[in-house]
């Protein structure tokens, strides 16, 4: 007993020093402006280090947090631990663009208090001032999280998670934590997390998607302050392989049709389809209080290991929903073989709702504003006989766009590197069936569940057409988009060497034409 007691002594004071250090670290790191440019380039140099994908100039970062288009800028927060590589307690790290492509470093924007670590969450523009915490000239921008408190999970409490919000009256730049925190209280649910809100300009209400355990809640504010519960979803639905996290909630029209659909996004960690963290949608409809779907099967935005946590960005001037992932699986993402910094974010993707047959799909694509980094090189058409290999490639291809179009049935990629490490793509339409075998594609053993398995997703309601393949390699990832993002897998990778050869097999018993294929390399960001 004396032991535990002075345990929680202990604690109590550490957090107590953390917080007054994070305190006295907030006010130097106002003080300093955002890193310069040429300082950052020579940053973003180290083996494994993304070119054109966001990653923090340093340390440990994991979900992207508070996505809001303010004043021609998009924000970027996300989960930061700035003392280590691996996760600790939670800040949210921030970085502005005018593209979402090229960032710039800005300070620290949420440090953790007495309340608490800031965990996930979401940020929006209360033009109207229904919080008062702004005026209809400067609005406020405010930013919607997790507490978690530390001291009182340690304490073996269940109500250590609640909600709190912040403001910037400078469009960001600084934070102020709104002195009524919690504005959410916990009566008992052990993960209650990850508010994403929006503004639901129909019931004149702020509409909050809430985590709990195993289901989705939904709150409703007139004001972001006073908060009450609505409804509940999804307990009996989906996958539930794990705790459900950072949800988030947004209308789409069915392209080429009248029809809108809601679409609810749910991370589930563990419990994705090839292990560890994946995202599962739900199609559905909302009528203001209530999401309802009567979506039987469970369905996957990515079927790739590395896109958890993603949400959507509030506020966007054309109306886009733009998504952004984080890159990493909870089953390795404190193992990988980086340095200084652990993680990055997938390309910004645009969401829609695509009819394929009777299904529809949410399909997800990299923005057009990706495509001004590609230095597009002359396509080609090419055939390959049946049973033969076609080397298309022998420049470095871990910062190239790989694209083509075939109605092949049965093929094989492989990206090769001079110390015998490949990574194995396989499109199978008689399988129906992609699989991404990275078992051997490069430094692999940091974690065993990060290559004991090849990974596989299905593609029953692929069009018996020719498909278009794009694949985005970075340093140390790839992205597969079929057909337009019909199909999607994100995978993290880490060769000792660049790859150079790019193989193509013909697993077929008939000739097959690629075409329009090009290799072209992508610009670096940084
Ligand atoms: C998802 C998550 C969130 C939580 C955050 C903590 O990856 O577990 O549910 O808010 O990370 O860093």
């Amino acid at each position: 007993m004396m032991k535990f007691l002075s345990g929680i002594v202990l604690c109590s004071v550490l957090i107590f020093l953390t917080a007054c250090k994070s305190e006295s670290k907030k006010e130097e790191s106002v003080k300093e402006e955002s890193m310069a440019k040429e300082e950052v380039a020579s940053v973003y140099m180290e083996p494994y280090r993304p070119q054109y994908h966001f990653s923090p100039q340093e340390k440990w970062m994991n979900d992207p947090n508070g996505l809001v288009y303010h004043k021609g800028v998009y924000h970027l927060f996300y989960q930061y631990y700035p003392n280590d590589i691996v996760w600790g307690p939670m800040h949210w790290g921030h970085a502005t663009s005018k593209d979402m492509i090229h960032w710039e470093h800005k300070p620290i924007a949420l440090y953790p208090d007495e309340h608490g670590y800031i965990f996930s969450g979401s940020a929006l523009v209360d033009t109207e001032n229904t919080s008062g915490l702004g005026t209809k000239e400067n609005p406020a921008l405010v930013a919607i999280f997790t507490y978690h408190n530390k001291d009182a999970e340690d304490a073996g409490r269940n109500d250590y998670e609640t909600q709190g919000i912040a403001y910037s009256l400078d469009n960001g730049e600084t934070w102020t934590k709104y002195a009524g925190n919690p504005v959410i209280k916990n009566d008992g649910m052990k993960d209650f997390r990850d508010p994403k809100v929006f503004w639901n300009a129909k019931t004149k209400q702020w509409t909050m998607m809430l985590v709990a355990g195993d289901h989705l809640q939904i709150w409703l504010s007139k004001d972001l302050l006073q908060w009450e519960k609505a409804s509940v979803f999804g307990k009996k639905q989906g996958a539930h392989g794990g705790v459900w996290e950072c949800p988030d909630l947004f209308p789409l029209q069915v392209e080429g049709t009248d029809i809108t659909k809601w679409v609810l996004l749910i991370s589930v960690n563990p419990g994705a389809p090839n292990g560890g963290s994946g995202t599962q949608y739900f199609i559905g409809d909302f009528d203001g209080t209530t999401f309802t779907s009567t979506q039987k099967e469970t369905r996957w935005l990515d079927w790739g290991t590395d896109n958890y946590a993603g949400v959507t960005y509030n506020n966007t001037p054309n109306k886009d929903r733009i998504f952004i992932g984080w890159m990493s699986n909870w089953n390795y993402a404190t193992k990988t073989p980086t340095l200084r910094w652990r993680s990055a974010m997938t390309v910004p993707r645009k969401l829609n709702l695509k009819k394929f047959g009777d299904q529809i799909h949410l399909v997800n694509y990299p923005i057009a504003a990706v495509d001004t980094l590609v230095k597009k090189t002359a396509s080609k058409n090419i055939t390959v006989g049946a049973g033969q290999t076609q080397e298309l490639n022998t420049e470095t291809l871990n910062q190239t766009e790989v694209t083509f179009s075939t109605d092949a049935k049965d093929f094989v990629l492989f990206f090769k590197n001079d110390a015998n490490e490949e990574l194995v793509v396989t499109i199978s339409k008689n399988y129906k069936a992609v699989l991404i075998d990275r078992i051997v594609s490069g430094k692999t053993n940091f974690q065993e569940d990060f290559a004991n398995t090849i990974h596989q997703m299905p593609i029953a309601d692929l069009p018996d057409t020719a498909f278009n393949v794009r694949i985005l390699m970075d340093q140390s990832s790839m992205e597969l988009f079929i057909n337009d993002g019909q199909y999607v897998m994100t995978e993290q990778i880490f060769p000792s060497k660049p790859y150079t050869s790019l193989v193509i097999e013909n697993t077929g018993q008939k000739v097959l034409e690629f075409k329009d294929l090009s290799v072209s390399p992508v610009e670096k960001v940084w």
